[in-house]
């Protein structure tokens, strides 16, 4: 199937969205909204990698998600520690590469142990990389890398005279990886939610209705379809009529 393989090669980046609504929609807590997310998790990863996506970024948590009740806030990272623990053996036998992207302030150190864990066992494989996103914040990522180009900079390591985005995008979490070639909301809203925000200067977005719970290999490969017929530019233009002018 053609659509199957249209990803080939592209960093697809996820805001996962619509957990506690879809949950509240069916009469349950929210937390059942996240628990039935990790199974469409799973499932985009097998589609991304049938489709050859090289990287996907996910946003698990986020450093503004703080914010919602404990009760959340202890379920996700309690969540996400227990996810991790229990699929890493299952990604690794696909060949899936995780890496941890976020700030390590306040994360529980019970979830930073099992995510370097998860890198530790993975760090070989080279079918798909998976960013997985927790305590991350698009803003904080680039505070976070500002501080450490001045701190090279009081070192005398860098002169000012040298900073320029390719420099600066050195001092990001995951300097290695290509920026974002398609960037997709599931749940309905129409925002970035600071995901991302420095690797997804020309990201084609896609934002599609159905909650996360609801979105599966699939939903992937017809975003990865509508992207195909996307034309991108990168601030490029092309004239389609000839102009006296030029
Ligand atoms: C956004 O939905 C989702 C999250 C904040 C958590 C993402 C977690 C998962 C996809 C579950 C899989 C588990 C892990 C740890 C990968 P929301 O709660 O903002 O939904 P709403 O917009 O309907 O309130």
């Amino acid at each position: 199937m053609d659509s199957v393989r249209s990803g080939h090669g592209l960093h697809v980046a996820i805001v996962m969205d619509g957990n506690g609504r879809w949950a509240n929609a069916r009469g349950l807590p929210r937390t059942e909204g996240h628990k039935a997310g990790e199974d469409a998790l799973m499932d985009v990863i097998a589609g991304a990698i049938e489709s050859g996506v090289s990287v996907l970024s996910v946003y698990a948590f986020s450093t503004e998600n703080w914010k919602r009740s404990p009760r959340e806030v202890s379920f996700l990272m309690g969540y996400s520690r227990e996810v991790i623990r229990r699929r890493r053996d299952e990604l690794n036998s696909w060949g899936v590469r995780i890496l941890w992207s976020g700030r390590q302030a306040r994360l529980w150190g019970s979830v930073l142990k099992e995510l370097k864990e998860a890198e530790r066992l993975t760090r070989h494989n080279s079918t798909i990389t998976l960013n997985f996103c927790v305590n991350y914040g698009g803003r904080a990522e680039i505070a976070d890398a500002a501080a450490r180009l001045a701190e090279d900079v009081k070192r005398g390591l860098v002169h000012p005279s040298q900073i320029n985005p390719d420099l600066l995008g050195q001092y990001m979490y995951q300097p290695d990886l290509p920026d974002v070639d398609l960037f997709i909301r599931t749940g309905g809203e129409q925002r970035t939610s600071n995901f991302l925000l420095w690797e997804s200067p020309y990201a084609e977005l896609i934002f599609v209705d159905e909650a996360w719970p609801e979105f599966d290999r699939h939903s992937l490969w017809r975003c990865l379809e509508q992207y195909s017929g996307r034309n991108r530019r990168f601030g490029g233009a092309r004239d389609a009529v000839a102009d006296p002018q030029i």
